[in-house]
């Protein structure tokens, strides 16, 4: 393993287990994050993104659970295990190594406390600093995503902003104590188209200045081609394709990779389309297809193979990629 690895998730599988059967959401991811690079996590909605990033902080409630795999956080100090963790290191990783924000502010903000004093919360528990000190960090962490009047707006609460102001108190609250890693489900995806670019340009600054990795999850490849360093495209609870940004997006390997950029030609111009029409729809994770889950939709796919054989991870250049057709042992069997 590289030195420069933060996190890295193996064969991570987490489950819903339901009456009429177990829905699979996770089913075997495979990632890393780097120190300080932008991880962009893409796919069609219900692949099991979000489940995937609140497994990390073990934030999936029943009857979701963790049914095997392993998320290994390089500290300073050695790495430790997330999977099997007790909840004391569980609550020392959560905001100080690994903070997130989601695309619903109201999610993570306290409606009957005011932003000030959520900060000062999150300061306080994590550090020892003092009631006027946290406030000080408050303060400045307002400054710093870009909210006029920080002074003021410290005591007011989240209702009494707007909803890009409300996401920037969030980042703020995310960042009071200097994490390594922000996980970042949809952050713009409930914004207007202006706003949303903002808050990317405010993420990258301050990505610079923390140095912090990001993982950042979205349906939008146009936001994905804009900050990701590396790319992994998620199908049905698995990564399909995975490896730096720049060859998944300039030559997509996996038919599904591929499919997803066609509905989307003219990536740059038509930078914030949404992800639209691939042939067919998602199936329901219960009913998970047999071999390669994308064989149904798939404009490639081997007659007779790709229905029963489940596809190995296969590097291709810097990538990789799961998928039969390029995997030689199979494509000659
Ligand atoms: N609480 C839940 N109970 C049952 N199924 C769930 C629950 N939460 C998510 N899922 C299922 O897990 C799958 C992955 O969901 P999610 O991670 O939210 O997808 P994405 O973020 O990629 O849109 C979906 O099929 C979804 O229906
Ligand atoms: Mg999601």
């Amino acid at each position: 393993m590289p030195a420069d690895v933060l996190l890295e998730i193996e064969d991570l599988r987490t489950h819903f287990l339901l009456e009429d059967g177990d829905v699979r959401a996770v089913d075997g991811v495979d990632l890393r994050v780097r120190k300080g690079e932008t991880l962009a996590i893409v796919g069609e909605s219900g692949c099991g993104k979000s489940v995937m990033a609140r497994s990390i902080l073990r934030l999936v409630d029943p009857p979701g659970r963790i049914m095997g795999g392993r998320i290994t956080l390089h500290r300073g100090d050695g790495p430790v295990e997330l999977v099997g963790a007790n909840r004391k290191l569980l609550r020392q990783v959560r905001w100080r190594d690994i903070a997130m924000v989601f695309q619903e502010p109201m999610a993570s903000l306290s409606l009957v406390h005011t932003i000030g004093s959520q900060i000062v919360e999150a300061v306080r528990l994590h550090e020892n600093a003092g009631k006027a000190e946290a406030r000080r960090r408050a303060i400045d962490l307002l400054d710093r995503v870009g909210i006029p009047m920080p002074q003021r707006r410290v005591d007011a609460y989240p209702f009494e902003l707007s909803g890009g102001m409300r996401q920037r108190a969030m980042i703020a609250m995310a960042l009071s104590c200097r994490p390594g890693l922000l996980i970042a489900d949809e952050p713009t995806t409930a914004l207007d188209v202006t706003t949303q670019a903002q808050i990317l340009d405010l993420l990258a600054d301050l990505q610079e200045d923390l140095g912090m990795a990001i993982m950042l999850i979205t349906h939008d490849l146009g936001v994905a081609a804009q900050v990701a360093d590396s790319m992994a495209v998620m199908y049905l609870g698995r990564v399909v394709e995975y490896g730096p940004a720049e060859q998944v997006l300039s030559a997509p390997r996996h038919p599904y990779t591929q499919a997803l950029l066609r509905s989307m030609p003219r990536l740059g111009r038509a930078a914030r389309t949404r992800l639209t029409a691939i042939k067919g729809m998602v199936p329901p994770p219960y009913a998970r297809p047999g071999g390669c889950a994308f064989h149904p939709r798939c404009d490639s796919v081997l007659a007779g193979r790709c229905e029963t054989v489940t596809p190995r991870r296969v590097p291709v250049d810097e990538r990789e990629v799961s998928c039969l057709l390029y995997d030689e042992q199979e494509v000659n069997a």
